[in-house]
C-alpha cells in the first residue's frame, strides 16, 4: 500500500493549507500487500497529464497487519525520475535494519529516502512512546518549524543553542522521544539491537515449528516474513476433519471464545482478526526480549488447556 499526494496549488490554498485525504491517491499493491511500482508510475503520469502536481510518495516497510515491505529501490527510481519526495513509513519494520541477516532485501533502498518514520517502541522494546522521524536534508525541520520565540529560545546561551530541540519540532515542550532510544542504544550497542532482532525472528520461527509439530491442535496459515505468526486453534470438536471453508468459519468462531477464556484466566493473551480472505484467526507477535522458548510452549499448551472443550455451531 502506498500513497501519492497530488495537488493543485489553488485548491490547497482554498482548503486552508491542509492537504486533506481527497488529495491522496492510493497505489494498488500485489496480493502480499506490496506496492506495484508500475502502478505508481502510471498514476504519477496520469495526474501530471491532468495538470496536477504529484510531490510525495509514502512507501511502507512493514505494513501493520501483513508486515509487507514495499520494493524501495524501484520506488526510489520513480521518485528520482519525477522529482518526488520519497517517504518510508518504517514504523513497524524499521527495527530489522539492525539485522544483517534479515534487512535485505526487505529494507534495501531505504537509504535513498528523503524521510523515514520509525517507531522503536514497536519492535525494539523502547519504552512507549518512541516514534521517530528522520530526514536526509539537514536543517529542514528548523526551516519548516522554527518560530524563534525570543522569550524561549535565546541564542546567547553559554552552550550551543542547536541543542535546543524545541524550536524545530511541532511538539515544542513535549518529550523528546529520541532521548530514550539514545540511552537504550548506548546501553545495548548496535550489536545488542542486532541480537535482539535476530532473537525475535528466531523465536517466531520456533513458534512456527512447534505449531507444525502439533498440527492436530494448531493450523498455521502462512509462512511468516516478520514476527507475525498467524494460526487457528482446533478444539477436540474440530480435530481430524478435512480442512475446508465450512471448517474455517468454525475455526473463526473459536477465536473469540478462546480469547474470552484467556482473558478470564488471565494467563495469556493473543490477538485475533479477520482479513479479506479468511474469517478470524490468531496472530501472535513476539516483540519482547524477555520471551523464551518455554514461554512459547506454555502459550500453546495454555491455549489448548483453556480451549480443548470449546464447541461451536
Ligand atoms: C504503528 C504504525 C503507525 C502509527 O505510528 P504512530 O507513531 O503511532 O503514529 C504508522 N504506520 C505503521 C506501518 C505502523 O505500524
Ligand atoms: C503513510 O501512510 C501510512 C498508512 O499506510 C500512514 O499511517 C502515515 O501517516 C503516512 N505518512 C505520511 C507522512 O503521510
Ligand atoms: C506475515 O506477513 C507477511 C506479509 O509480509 C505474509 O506474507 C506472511 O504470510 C505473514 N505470515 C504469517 C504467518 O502471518
Amino acid at each position: 500500500m502506498g500513497l501519492v499526494v497530488v495537488s493543485l496549488l489553488g485548491e490547497v490554498l482554498r482548503v486552508g493549507g491542509g492537504l486533506g485525504t481527497d488529495y491522496c491517491v492510493c497505489v494498488p499493491s500485489d496480493e502480499n500487500g506490496r506496492m506495484l511500482p508500475a502502478e505508481l508510475e502510471r498514476l504519477v503520469r496520469y495526474h501530471k497529464d491532468r495538470g496536477n502536481v504529484p510531490f510525495f510518495v509514502n512507501a511502507t516497510s512493514g505494513t501493520t497487519v501483513l508486515g509487507a515491505f514495499d520494493p524501495l529501490m524501484e520506488i526510489a527510481d520513480i521518485c528520482q525520475k519525477y522529482d518526488l519526495w520519497m517517504h518510508v513509513d518504517a514504523a513497524w519494520g524499521g527495527g530489522l535494519l539492525f539485522s544483517k541477516k534479515y534487512r535485505h532485501p526487505r529494507l534495501t533502498g531505504i537509504e535513498r529516502a528523503d524521510s523515514v518514520t520509525w517507531n522503536p517502541h514497536k519492535l525494539m522494546g523502547t519504552i512507549l512512546q518512541c516514534s521517530t522521524v528522520h530526514f536526509k536534508h539537514e536543517g529542514i525541520l528548523l526551516s519548516c518549524n522554527a518560530m524563534s520565540a525570543e522569550y524561549l529560545f535565546m541564542t546567547d546561551k553559554i552552550y550551543d543553542p542547536r541543542f535546543d530541540t524545541g524550536d524545530k519540532v511541532i511538539q515544542c515542550g513535549r518529550h523528546n522521544d529520541i532521548f530514550k532510544l539514545w540511552l537504550q542504544w548506548r546501553g545495548k550497542g548496535t550489536s545488542g539491537f542486532e541480537r535482539l532482532m535476530d532473537r525475535l525472528m528466531e523465536l517466531s520461527e520456533y513458534m512456527v515449528r512447534r505449531i507444525r509439530e502439533q498440527s492436530d491442535k494448531f493450523h498455521l496459515l502462512l509462512e511468516p516474513e516478520m514476527v507475525n505468526v498467524s494460526f487457528w486453534y482446533l478444539p477436540l470438536q474440530l480435530r481430524g476433519l478435512p480442512h475446508n471453508r465450512a471448517k474455517e468459519i468454525k475455526l473463526g468462531k473459536v477465536c473469540a471464545k478462546l480469547k474470552g477464556r484467556m482473558m478470564q484466566a488471565g494467563t495469556v493473551m493473543v490477538g485475533y482478526q479477520p482479513d479479506d480472505r479468511r474469517p478470524n484467526f490468531f496472530r501472535n507477535i513476539i516483540s519482547s526480549a524477555a520471551v523464551t522458548e518455554r514461554d512459547v510452549d506454555f502459550l500453546l499448551a495454555e491455549m489448548d488447556r483453556l480451549g480443548h472443550d470449546i464447541v461451536v455451531d
